[in-house]
């Protein structure tokens, strides 16, 4: 069976765009693959992040992978700093990584802008993910579509040691959903959803109640056409939203165009609202349960245990490979 490896930060709430783009492969591939989930908390504090809020992100994006549909039975659910060898392996990376690659990358660009230092971590983080991805002989790594230059770094790090030294590690391969694999901001179309953005209204969280969705759906940035047409150049904000529905709903973009032939924005909008709440119901019913079990607990150590045994294995054989340690 081929491995699949994937994370998201605890840095907030999971919006649609982390489910749609990411999180939604995660329990369609545990069917056929060994698959292992982590909640990759040093990245999180790659930005500062507050103590407290953070242990409290890291149980609630754990409860969010199972009210979704990872199945602890079938997957490995665990926190990355649980696991000593991410950090380790990490080190051992950053010393075969060039800084010029590193300064290349389009979010440590974005994330360190106008900042007059921006920290280090920021700058490793993508080295910090590539050990995450190969301490596990990932074949496969589910994630949106703004991860795909990380996913190559994590991919040139492996052939390069591979190549130079010898052969280590597996060659992972990212893999993107066709729709969904970007979601934009409902404020911004230009950027994408993020759970770090100022404006709440910007991003629909899983966790969001029936109020809350109306209205960040309902002040979603539009135009002045009044026609339901996906063009992403022109009207990039409907094609956001028709995106939405489409993902949500199983319907296609055509057969929503059609269905809002002559309909304005607001009946479009209204009815989104309904569809994403009924798809967001289930999960937070499910959430609520889970949240602030024992069980949840249970899974997590249960998972930083299977996940220790099998990264201990890598970051020996890395070690071997570049004469670390007696
Ligand atoms: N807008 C998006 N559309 C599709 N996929 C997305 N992902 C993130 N945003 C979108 C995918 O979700 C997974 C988890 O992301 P992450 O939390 O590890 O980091 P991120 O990409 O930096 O996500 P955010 O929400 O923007 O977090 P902050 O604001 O903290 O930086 C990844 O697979 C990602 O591709």
């Amino acid at each position: 069976m081929k491995r699949v490896f994937s994370g998201v930060q605890p840095t907030g709430n999971i919006h649609l765009g982390n489910y749609l783009g990411a999180l939604r492969q995660f329990v369609e591939l545990q069917e056929d693959h060994e698959c292992i989930y982590c909640i990759v908390d040093e990245h999180a504090i790659t930005v500062p992040q507050d103590p407290k809020a953070l242990r409290e992100h890291i149980l609630d994006v754990a409860s969010l992978y199972l009210a979704i549909g990872v199945d602890p039975k079938k997957s490995i659910v665990f926190v990355q700093s649980d696991v000593p060898a991410h950090a380790e392996l990490s080190w051992i990376l950053t010393c075969n990584a060039y800084t010029g690659e590193l300064f290349r990358m389009t979010q440590f660009k974005s994330k360190s802008q106008n900042k007059e230092s921006a920290p280090a971590g920021l700058l490793m983080y993508p080295v910090l993910m590539a050990a995450d991805i190969l301490l596990y002989d990932t074949d496969v790594v589910p994630v949106g579509n703004d991860q795909k230059q990380h996913i190559e770094l994590a991919r040139d790090l492996a052939i390069r040691v591979n190549n130079t030294r010898k052969k280590t590690f597996v060659v992972p391969e990212g893999r993107f959903m066709k729709e969904g694999a970007r979601i934009m901001a409902l404020d911004d179309p230009t950027q994408k959803m993020s759970k770090s953005a100022p404006n709440v209204h910007s991003r629909i969280s899983l966790l969001d109640d029936a109020n809350k969705i109306k209205k960040s759906i309902m002040k979603a940035t539009t135009d002045s056409e009044g026609v339901i047409r996906f063009d992403v150049e022109n009207k990039p904000g409907v094609s956001n939203l028709l995106n939405i529905y489409s993902v949500l709903s199983g319907k296609t973009i055509e057969e929503l165009e059609a269905a809002y032939e002559g309909k304005g924005y607001g009946d479009f909008k209204k009815d989104l609202v309904q569809v994403t709440a009924e798809a967001l119901a289930p999960i937070q019913a499910r959430y609520e349960e889970i949240r602030h079990s024992q069980e949840l607990l249970d899974i997590l150590k249960d998972g930083a245990e299977r996940a220790n045994a099998i990264a201990v294995r890598t970051l020996q054989r890395a070690k071997n490979t570049f004469g670390l340690g007696l």
